[in-house]
This record gives structure tokens, sequence and C-alpha cells, in this order.
């Protein structure tokens, strides 16, 4: 073959290779997933089984994620955060960190979900819905012949001192909302009052707000505040755990999902939020054990996702919660006064 073909079909080759490359980094996203692992990882793959686009998963807590879009914010990373509490999804709307969207699928949502929405201006949208409460390890607290807390104030009861556990409000979107409700149960100098009782009980703050019903599965700790939806998947697996709301009231999280401003992989991360909105996507919350309220009035409601009707909710404010100013300055008085202090 004359050395000018060979030369022309080795660049042909090449142009042919670069634009299989760029058709393939195209057909990805990259998504923070703020659920537990097994969900995260169920929507991956079947996403990239049916539509061919790849997910590149990181996995973070509500208050890691927030930070990190902070930390990309003039050069980001991630396309879209799924999941995690309502509140720092909010707060990012209003840090301009995330984009304005407004899905065609929002009047399927419920009005809560819809709601999430409009209060960020279209930048977040509610996926699910899960009430607080706590978990407690039954033999546990038979062994130990403690009775079942029924209350917050029972929480401060010396008999629980060292068989409490709570995440750490900083990178845990569950203990923000513990904090949130607590301020708008009691108002707040007499919840930080409460929370620095409770600091006395307190054996360890989790990174994560689901390592504290993981203890009290594993018989590591009698008594967690958790979201109560993350208790059936470890009774399934045959641990002695039950849950309880407080009789005084309690807080609900708006579980949320937003596309990232700058967003690299723009089209891809629309199609996946669309799709993540669809009854059928939001069914593998409950196919992977986890049984929050899903959003999409059409979507199959497992019987394991909590009975909303028989617990006693406050009316949140989640405008004034996600709020930067105020998230950030209750975790930094939370710092101050309660986690400084000597157990
Ligand atoms: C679990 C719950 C979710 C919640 C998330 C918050 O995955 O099932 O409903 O949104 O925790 O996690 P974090 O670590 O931020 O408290």
């Amino acid at each position: 073959m004359p050395r000018q073909q060979q030369t022309f079909r080795r660049a042909l080759l090449a142009a042919a290779l670069a634009t299989a490359a760029s058709a393939a980094s195209a057909q990805q996203v990259n998504v923070i997933c703020s659920v537990q692992a097994d969900w995260c990882n169920m929507i991956a793959t079947v996403y990239a089984r049916t539509t061919g686009v790849k997910i590149n998963l990181a996995l973070k807590g509500s208050g890691e994620a927030l930070a990190q879009l902070i930390a990309e914010r003039d050069n980001p990373k991630t396309d879209v955060w799924f999941g995690g509490t309502g509140d720092p999804h909010l707060q990012a709307a209003e840090q301009n960190l995330t984009l304005e969207y407004k899905s065609p699928t929002l009047t399927q949502l419920y009005p809560w979900a819809q709601q999430q929405a409009q209060q960020s201006g279209y930048r977040t949208v509610g996926i699910y819905s899960g009430p607080l409460g706590f978990g407690y390890n039954t033999e546990l607290l038979a062994k130990k012949k403690l009775p079942v807390p029924r209350s917050w104030a029972d929480l401060l009861k010396p008999e629980y001192k060292g068989d409490i556990q709570v995440a750490n409000p900083a990178s845990s979107g569950t203990a923000y909302t513990m904090i949130a409700t607590l301020v708008q149960l009691m108002g707040e100098d007499k919840a930080f009052e409460y929370l620095k009782g409770l600091h006395k009980n307190v054996s360890a703050y989790t990174r994560s707000g689901t390592a504290p019903i993981k203890a009290v599965a594993r018989g590591e700790t009698a008594v967690s505040i958790s979201f109560v939806h993350d208790a059936p998947q470890e009774k399934m697996q045959g641990f002695p755990v039950e849950t309880v709301t407080p009789s005084e009231g309690t807080g609900a999280e708006i579980g949320s999902m937003s596309i990232v401003k700058g967003a690299r992989n723009l089209e891809q991360a629309k199609k996946f939020y669309e799709w993540a909105l669809t009854p059928q996507a939001q069914a593998f919350g409950a196919a992977s054990k986890q049984y929050q309220l899903p959003s999409n009035k059409a979507t199959v409601v497992d019987p394991n996702v909590p009975d909303f009707k028989k617990i006693k909710l406050i009316n949140y404010d989640y405008k004034t919660y996600g709020a930067s100013a105020e998230r950030r300055r209750l975790i930094a008085r939370w710092e101050k006064e309660v986690n400084s202090l000597p157990r």
C-alpha cells in the first residue's frame, strides 16, 4: 500500500477512535448519592443496563455532599446529587450551586415534593419523605432492664447514659433534622439545653446518619435517633430492632435531588433526573430495602413504609431550616455549646 494511502487510513482510524471516545465520555453521569449504598448501586446498575449510560457514583452523607459541591464550585465534577435530607439541597440552591430545572413530571408528585421544588426556585425536588424517631434493641433494653424511650424527654434520663447514638450534624442530614426538629418543638434556647442534656447520654456522634441504627441492630448501643424507615431492613436481617416516634412530636425529611450548576454531562443529567422521578425508578428504594415514602403518587407504596397518619408530626418549616445562614449557625452553635462539652 502506498505510503500516502497508509497515512490516510491511519488518520481515519484515529478520527473514528476519537469520535467513539468522546461519545463514550458523553454517555455517563457523575452522581453523588446520599441514600444507602444498596439503593445507589441498584439504580446505577439498572440505569447502565437499560440505557447504556454509565453512572459514576460517589457515596456521601447529606452534609458531606453539600461540602463537596461547595468545594467544586469553580470546576464541578458532579452532575446530579441524588437523595439525602432536603435542608442541604435547599442550601445548595440558595448558594447557586444547583441548576434551575422545572421537570414536566412535577405535577405527578405529592404536594410536599412540589413545595420543595417551589421553595428552591426549582433547583431541587422532593424524591421521598420519612419521619425521624428512635431505634432500639429489644434484647439489649431487656438485658439492661431499661424501658423503651417514648419521648424526647425520656432520652435525658440518666439510666440511658452511654446507651444512645446519634450522628454528627456537620456530616449528617439526619442529625441536622433532629436539631431543627427540637428547635421547632421547644424554641432554640430550650432545644440547646436539651441537646446538652442529651450529650451526657450519647456514647458517639457518628459520621453517617444510618450508623446509629446499625449499631443498635448489632447490639453495640441500646438506642439511636434515626429515621424510622431505616429500621425494617435491619429487622429483616434478623436483628432485634424496633422503632418508636416521640410523643411530643417529630420532624420528617424531604429527601431531595438536584442537578449541579455547570454539570459537564448536562443532557445525560437531565435524562437521569427524569428517570429517577418515575414510579418504576422510585420502586428501587423498597427493592433495596429502603422504606421512605416515594414522591411520585403513582409509585407503589411498600407495606414497610411508615404510616405517617399514626405519627405526631410537627409542621416542619423547610424553608427556614434549609436556609444557609440558619443551618450554618445552628451547627456552629451545636459544635461550640454541645459537642465541646465533656461527657
Ligand atoms: C439514610 C436515609 C435517608 C436519608 C439519609 C441521610 O440513607 O435512609 O432517608 O436521607 O440517610 O443521610 P445522612 O448521613 O446525611 O444523615
